[in-house]
């Protein structure tokens, strides 16, 4: 079966979560994404603690169905092999900060010659333009400017300090808005032969995804004060406590929902208070429960650890983990691609890989480069092989 993005090939020289995110969303559809790292490993290779044949958990996570070269792009024949890999590929991504591509020579202009079609996302913290544009950013960066942690630590206790969201929404959220926007530019480009340079910014993102802010344009108020002012009347829910230490979440909202938590509380709506809620729930264990009240048709969930979620049946029944096979971490339990396309289902093949895995492979097969030169090639340090 084909998949979506199968005649793409796309040069990835990203690094960290934000870029390497996009890509991979961009390979789990097909695409044939070479991830370009420096000879010595990017950051976020070996960034972390903890390796695991020679990579941190979050790269393993992060990389899957990707081919690896490394090219020294400080060196004259690094920026002409890239050069001509732009000639033969159809989308490039950094995530570098804003500059950097120009600094090596390789700005959209000068791609952009090369190939009139390229796709060129340049993603970054704050955009290629604007005040900001040239500091450096991770996902926390744009979570604490668009508001987001202040809300976060809201939530939590309104006069305490700002909190920051568990994992790196800041990039996700943004390399996946990237991913649409590349897939929006190669039906662009099909249609017309034109390639175009698309910028994202986290910060625009993160704004973009920060309900409060229209809830500020319209009201004047600040999230507190606007919820102190027009207090949720039609809900009951939360993090809850039961008896066996655990918590679930619960989340009662609307009529509907306000209707069956009336029915089986047995009062008045006006009369039902979240103490009320809180001690009911304190007499159950977690999954009594959940089960309580999923029964009565109502939005609730335990509050998982990490080993719960990999274990739940639910997720093995729609396949959501694969194992592959890793030639040093060997076997790698990863999530699967999450959407379901009944057509051209996305498709994760192959885990994280080493560096410098396709370097020979790419340079042949793709450039028709001759053994002898890769071999020259990678003893002037330009490329290198995995061992
Ligand atoms: C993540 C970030 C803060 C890291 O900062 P940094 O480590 O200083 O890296 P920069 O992007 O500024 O620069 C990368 C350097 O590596 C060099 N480099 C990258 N790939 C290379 C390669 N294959 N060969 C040789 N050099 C390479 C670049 O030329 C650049 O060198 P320079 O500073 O001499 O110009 C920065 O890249 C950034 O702000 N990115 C945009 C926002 C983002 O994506 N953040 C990460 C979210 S997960």
């Amino acid at each position: 079966m084909d998949a979506i993005l199968d005649d793409i090939r796309v040069l990835d020289l990203t690094h960290v979560w934000f870029g390497p995110w996009c890509t991979m969303m961009l390979a789990d559809l097909g695409a044939e994404v070479i991830r370009i790292e420096p000879p010595w490993g990017a950051i976020d290779r070996i960034a972390e603690g903890a390796l695991f044949g020679g990579a941190s958990y979050t790269f393993h996570h992060l990389n899957l169905n990707k081919k690896d070269l490394t090219l020294n792009l400080k060196d004259p024949q690094g920026i002409e092999i890239f050069k001509e890999l732009v000639k033969k590929a159809d989308v490039v991504v950094q995530n570098f900060s804003p500059g950097t591509m120009e600094r090596l020579g390789l700005g959209y202009d000068v791609l952009r010659e090369l190939n009139p079609g390229i796709i060129y996302a340049a993603l970054s913290g704050f955009g290629q333009t604007g005040p900001y544009s040239s500091r450096r950013s991770f996902a926390m960066i744009a979570e604490a400017m668009s508001s987001h942690t202040r809300l976060t630590g809201e939530r939590a206790d309104e006069e305490g300090p700002p909190i920051e969201m568990a994992q790196a929404y800041g990039d996700l959220g943004p390399g996946t808005m990237a991913a649409m926007a590349i897939i929006g530019a190669i039906r662009y480009r099909d249609k017309t032969g034109v390639g175009q340079m698309i910028d994202v910014a986290q910060f625009d993102c993160m704004v973009a995804y920060n309900t409060a802010i229209t809830g500020y344009t319209l009201s004047g108020l600040l999230p507190v004060e606007l919820r102190k002012k027009f207090p949720r009347g039609r809900g009951v829910g939360g993090l809850l406590k039961t008896k066996d230490g655990g918590w679930i979440r619960l989340a009662a909202f609307g009529p509907r929902a306000m209707d069956r938590i009336q029915q089986y509380m047995g009062v008045e709506l006006d009369d039902i208070t979240k103490e009320m809620i809180e001690e009911r729930t304190l007499e159950m264990t977690r999954d009594e429960a959940v089960e309580f009240y999923v029964k009565k048709g109502l939005p609730c969930a335990p509050v998982y650890h990490v080993d719960e979620a990999v274990a739940d049946p639910h997720l093995a029944a729609r396949g959501m983990f694969i194992e592959l096979e890793h030639p040093k971490a060997g076997t790698v339990k990863v999530p699967n691609f999450p959407v379901k396309l009944s057509e051209t289902p996305g498709v994760v093949k192959t885990a994280a890989p080493l560096l410098g895995q396709n370097s020979k492979e790419i340079l042949t097969g793709i450039l028709g480069y001759s053994d002898e030169r890769v071999e020259e090639l990678r003893k002037a340090g330009v490329t290198s092989f995995s061992s």
